[in-house]
């Protein structure tokens, strides 16, 4: 029988993924992965914007699939990347996920994931509700307690209708932050409440990272957000897509803006 709760994530150099590959089982390619024993109540689709961080991608492909197999989900993981080497916001990065997963299957829950943030608990359920969902509530390296009551970062979960209804992230963030504060304010001038999970189950570690350069004026951008809901999101994003190759344990896709 498989032991599941508390899982201290494996953080080590040394990972092989061909083992990772060789222990868990694979429905189809692409890093698209089914129950063996029963059909999934929902199919889920994790987004994971990537620059460049292959060590974070590795402890976070040798924790996450066992993860997710141990829920019974339908799931496929797609790692999301940039062409151009140029600092930007990850907002478009974010906002493919809906555009580019849905022409692979009508998922029923769309997540956005930092690659450097791993969950402990098994019971923190990885899928949506009626409601939008923040799941990583509380982290080692703030204490395990929420930085603000507004804090939307990290991981999230939104349903297709959710996503559309309030026009996904604004395109209009440069540099780090900002863009999760943002897409916070559209839920709430839409009336969504966004469900926060208990902060003894949404416990995550944070993989060491050098701070992002940022701007003040995300600040700006943020006080005057709300005008622009309807003309700057995923509805007036505009990408090239480079690439779209299927690994075993993802899909990587790397576009150009
Ligand atoms: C930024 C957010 C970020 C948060 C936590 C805020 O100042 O605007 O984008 O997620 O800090 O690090």
């Amino acid at each position: 029988m498989i032991q599941v709760g508390f899982r201290k994530p494996v953080i080590n150099d040394e990972i092989n993924l061909k083992e990772t590959l060789q222990k868990y089982r694979s429905g189809k390619c692409g890093g698209h992965f089914l129950p063996s024993n029963c059909k999934a109540r929902q199919k889920v689709a994790l987004f994971i914007p990537f620059r460049n961080t292959y060590e974070h991608l590795k402890i976070f492909l040798n924790h996450m699939h066992p993860f997710l197999t141990r829920q019974d989900l339908e799931y496929k993981i797609y790692i999301i990347d940039l062409n151009e080497r140029i600092l930007i916001n990850r907002s478009p990065l974010l906002n493919v996920r809906f555009l580019e997963a849905s022409k692979d299957e009508d998922y029923d829950c769309y997540f956005f994931h930092d690659v450097d943030l791993l969950p402990e608990n098994d019971y923190n359920l990885y899928r949506c509700s009626e409601l939008p969902r923040h799941m990583s509530v509380s982290k080692d390296k703030f204490n395990y307690q929420l930085p603000y009551d507004t804090f939307f970062g990290g991981v999230s979960a939104m349903t297709k209708e959710q996503i559309l209804f309030v026009n996904e992230f604004s395109n209009k963030f440069s540099c780090w932050g900002g863009e999760d504060d943002d897409l916070f304010n559209r839920l709430i001038f839409h009336n969504m409440t966004v469900l926060k999970s208990m902060s003894d189950v949404s416990r995550y570690i944070i993989l060491n990272h050098k701070q992002s350069p940022f701007k003040p004026e995300r600040f700006k951008l943020l006080s005057t957000g709300i005008k622009r809901v309807m003309q700057d999101g995923i509805k007036n994003l505009k990408y090239k897509m480079m690439k779209r190759t299927n690994y075993p344990l993802y899909t990587y896709i790397k576009i150009s803006l």
